[in-house]
């Protein structure tokens, strides 16, 4: 995320929240869910949690859903969840704001533990503070968009006029201007999406819950929806958490990617570390399609530069992608100096940028910075991205 949409974000939760401001929106700690008789017993039960997922249906009747997972979310990032179906995305994020019943492990909103929420405080967190946005988009068939938008404002007590005002403002937002008057059933499934979209931000949530929102729209519509998605993020810097089963669309909206897998997060990390350091193989098989150049930086396709080489070439900073270096390089016809806070990195040439994108680079990911380590301590700087 860019530096101005971190700072709009910031300030978007300011506006928003009065309570802890440092500390992320979301920390969840050994989280478990287990659906089955007597699910309770499953997470203190060192002899039931090493099973794996069949072995502990077959024994006690009981599926963990969600398996010991521990993460945070920070202000302003839009977080990912992905994994193949049945992998608990859904369950894990449901748990958040407790639409489902975690069975163990912590759970802080804002630094308010939501475990120990009563009923109106649950309330006031799924109305006010964390709004989710379905796939089936939820929408109301007799109402017109403009009450359908307005609808959470309704339950929350906010008077007609307002509610009808600050649900135009969120329906020219989202790109329905003129439509108000319409009924859901006389819009295309990616304008019905956007008036859920709509209705979600009407309450000004801190955070946006999406449970794979796109996954029934045709490619172009989901296409259109996702740089919605990113375009809203942009202007208000608004913290998401967005399931998708769709690697591409997980790296085009991720800050950070959660990789489940039976109830387990195998992999946490930017879109970037995930393709480019895959944890294990289920990972790599899910990342295997991926065009390396569009994800990896020129960070991790630099080396060292001769003497000759450190005074010429374009300057390009550190997390430009190498499909955008590799068009530099064709325009220039020489290599780019890799340079951040006015220090030169190192270089990229026709030739590391091609390993990148042949996929050479995968097992050389640390040797980059054993390397470049030569020259004073570069290497550190390559290796820890
Ligand atoms: N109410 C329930 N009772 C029993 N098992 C459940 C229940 N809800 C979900 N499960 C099981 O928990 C596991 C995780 O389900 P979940 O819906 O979270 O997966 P998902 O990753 O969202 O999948 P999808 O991509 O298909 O939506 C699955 O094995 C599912 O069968
Ligand atoms: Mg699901």
């Amino acid at each position: 995320m860019s530096e101005t949409a971190e700072a709009t974000a910031t300030e978007n939760a300011n506006a928003n929240e009065q309570g802890d401001q440092s500390g992320p929106v979301f920390s969840v700690r050994n989280l478990w869910k287990v659906f089955g008789p007597k699910a309770d017993r499953v997470p203190g039960d060192a002899s039931l949690t090493e099973l794996s997922q069949s072995e502990l249906r077959e024994k006690t009747g009981c599926t963990a859903a969600v398996r010991d997972v521990s993460f945070d979310v920070h202000k302003g990032e839009v977080f990912v969840v992905m994994g193949l179906s049945g992998s608990g995305k859904s369950t894990l994020v449901r748990c958040l704001t407790r639409l489902i019943e975690p069975t163990a492990g912590t759970l802080e909103f804002n630094g308010d533990d939501v475990i120990s929420m009563g009923k109106e405080a649950l309330r006031q967190l799924r109305r006010h503070r964390a709004s989710m946005v379905f796939q089936n988009f939820g929408l109301l068939p007799h109402r017109s968009v403009l009450d359908n938008v307005a609808y959470g404002l309704e339950i929350q007590g906010m008077p007609k006029p307002q509610r009808r005002k600050r649900a135009s403002e969120m329906v020219a937002k989202v790109g329905l201007e003129g439509l108000g008057e319409r009924r859901p059933g006389q819009l295309s499934g990616g304008q019905q999406q956007r008036v859920g979209l709509a209705r979600a931000l009407a309450v000004d949530p801190q955070v946006l819950l999406f449970d794979e929102p796109f996954s029934a729209l045709d490619p172009l519509i989901r296409r259109d929806m996702q740089e919605e998605v990113i375009r809203l993020h942009r202007e208000e810097g608004r913290t998401m958490i967005f399931i998708t089963h769709d690697l591409s669309e997980a790296l085009r909206l991720g800050d950070r990617i959660a990789l489940m897998r039976d109830g387990e997060i195998v992999q946490l990390g930017t879109p970037e570390e995930i393709v480019a350091n895959p944890a294990d193989d289920y990972v790599r098989d899910f990342v295997r399609d991926v065009p390396r150049e569009q994800v990896i930086s020129v960070r991790r396709a630099m080396r060292p530069a001769d003497a000759a080489e450190a005074e010429t070439g374009t300057e390009v900073a550190p997390d430009t992608l190498v499909s955008d270096a590799i068009a530099t390089v064709a325009r220039s016809g020489e290599h780019c100096r890799v340079v951040e806070n006015g220090r030169m990195l190192g270089i990229v040439d026709h030739a590391s940028l091609l390993t990148v994108v042949a996929g050479l680079d995968k097992d050389a990911g640390d040797n980059a910075g054993e390397d470049a380590a030569g020259e004073g301590g570069k290497g550190r700087e390559v290796a820890a991205v």
